[in-house]
């Protein structure tokens, strides 16, 4: 008897627990702030980062350890004056040689009519090896003859996340101003012009969009939505990563079918990658050390973009809740509906923060450069 009690005693104990460190998380959320050039701190001194005494996000818990102090400074001068930066070519180079001796960029950059036949059986990059697609003639015949990347550079690229940061940011014009723009998942821009600019050169586009966004083509109304919303891309090139999990084959043979109905009523170009993200893994993992179970389609970007760019320029990556500025709270993508709480999903799959990391310490490096901050 005394032995239940004393272990009932223990559950609840730990339950409360559990509930007093939800609610701190919580608040701990809330109340931080990097005191920024808004917030010039009373004394008067040198600006600096403050972190609240409890804030446990593993991204602070990296910059407050002093083998990152370096970051944390660049991570300052960033916020404060982002011309502060100079690129390093030669450790750009560097980097970008590193990834194509393990990602050949533009051959890997999409299937082509040549490079599969009728009949063969695709597999998928993330999902189980039992699981098929069978390569029907409709979607043969969608495939460029070779691909649109093929001896192709670019001065500049943009790679643009969708990063709730960049709503208000004003970066649009800015991000306009680069010769390719690199957009992630058909994230809308018409609306949202003055903070993410009009232009797109290639958009990533996964198969479950249809799902998500419109109701699988089932209506009239559905149909005219993609339409209009694909003609809108002009010329830009649509990737679409239809190879990299299984659940995307119902939605794949819809997406096929709508583009053989309409082919010659479009200029957009598409673009369909094959099996590759286990030589992009590799890079990752062999050469930085990150090997989440998926990497983000931003990086994924800015992999292709090093091989095809002479500089790149990072936008709307910064996968927290709160700015870094002001600290007021953010919505996880600059689209969402205004009220839309964070998520944090992305943590099952997603290492998002080491990703963030790591392309903080390039752009600390000059290898790339990060925009955090309002444009100007
Ligand atoms: C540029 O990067 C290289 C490493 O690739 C380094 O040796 C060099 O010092 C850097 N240059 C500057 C000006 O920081
Ligand atoms: C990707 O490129 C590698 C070489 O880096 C090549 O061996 C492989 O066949 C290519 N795969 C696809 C699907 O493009
Ligand atoms: C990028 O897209 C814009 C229009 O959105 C177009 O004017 C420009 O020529 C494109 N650049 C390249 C390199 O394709």
């Amino acid at each position: 008897m005394v032995r239940v009690v004393s272990v009932l005693g223990l559950v609840m104990f730990s339950v409360a627990l559990l509930i007093l460190s939800l609610i701190s998380y919580v608040s701990i959320k809330k109340d931080f702030i990097f005191t920024g050039p808004r917030y010039p701190n009373a004394a008067g001194g040198p600006r600096m980062y403050m972190f609240h005494a409890g804030f446990r996000s593993q991204l602070a818990m990296k910059f407050l350890d002093p083998a990152f102090t370096s970051l944390n400074t660049a991570l300052n001068e960033n916020l404060q004056d982002s011309s502060s930066w100079t690129f390093n070519r030669s450790a750009y180079e560097e980097l970008s040689k590193e990834i194509a001796q393990y990602i050949d960029v533009p051959h890997n950059f999409t299937l082509t009519k040549s490079s599969v036949r009728v009949g063969q059986l695709m597999h998928y990059d993330y999902s189980s090896h039992k699981y098929v697609f069978s390569i029907g003639e409709n979607l043969r015949s969608l495939l460029p003859d070779a691909s649109p990347v093929l001896n192709k550079r670019f001065n500049s690229c943009a790679v643009v996340g969708n990063s709730g940061i960049l709503t208000g940011s004003r970066c649009g014009a800015q991000i306009d101003s680069y010769d390719f723009v690199f957009r992630c998942n058909f994230a809308p821009t018409e609306v949202f012009r003055r903070d993410v600019g009009r232009r797109t050169n290639l958009t990533t586009f996964n198969p479950s969009i249809l799902e998500k966004y419109y109701n699988n083509l089932l209506t009239i109304q559905d149909r005219n939505n993609f339409f209009l919303s694909l003609k809108k891309l002009d010329g830009a090139i649509l990737w679409i990563p239809a190879f990299f999990f299984h659940t995307s084959a119902t939605v794949t043979r819809t997406l096929v079918d709508f583009f053989v109905e309409h082919k010659g009523q479009l200029k957009v170009q598409l673009a369909w990658p094959g099996n590759i993200m286990q030589y992009v893994n590799r890079y990752w993992k062999a050469k930085q050390q990150l090997s989440p179970k998926r990497l983000s389609t931003g990086i994924l970007m800015f992999t292709l973009a090093s091989s095809l760019c002479e500089r790149v320029h990072l936008y709307g990556f910064w996968p927290f809740g709160w700015h870094p500025q002001t600290g007021a709270d953010l919505p996880y993508h600059y689209y969402d509906r205004k009220g839309t709480k964070f998520t944090t999903k992305w943590q099952e799959s997603h290492q998002l923060p080491s990703e963030f990391r790591l392309l903080f310490k390039m752009h600390a490096d000059g290898i790339l450069k990060l925009s955090l901050s309002h444009c100007t």
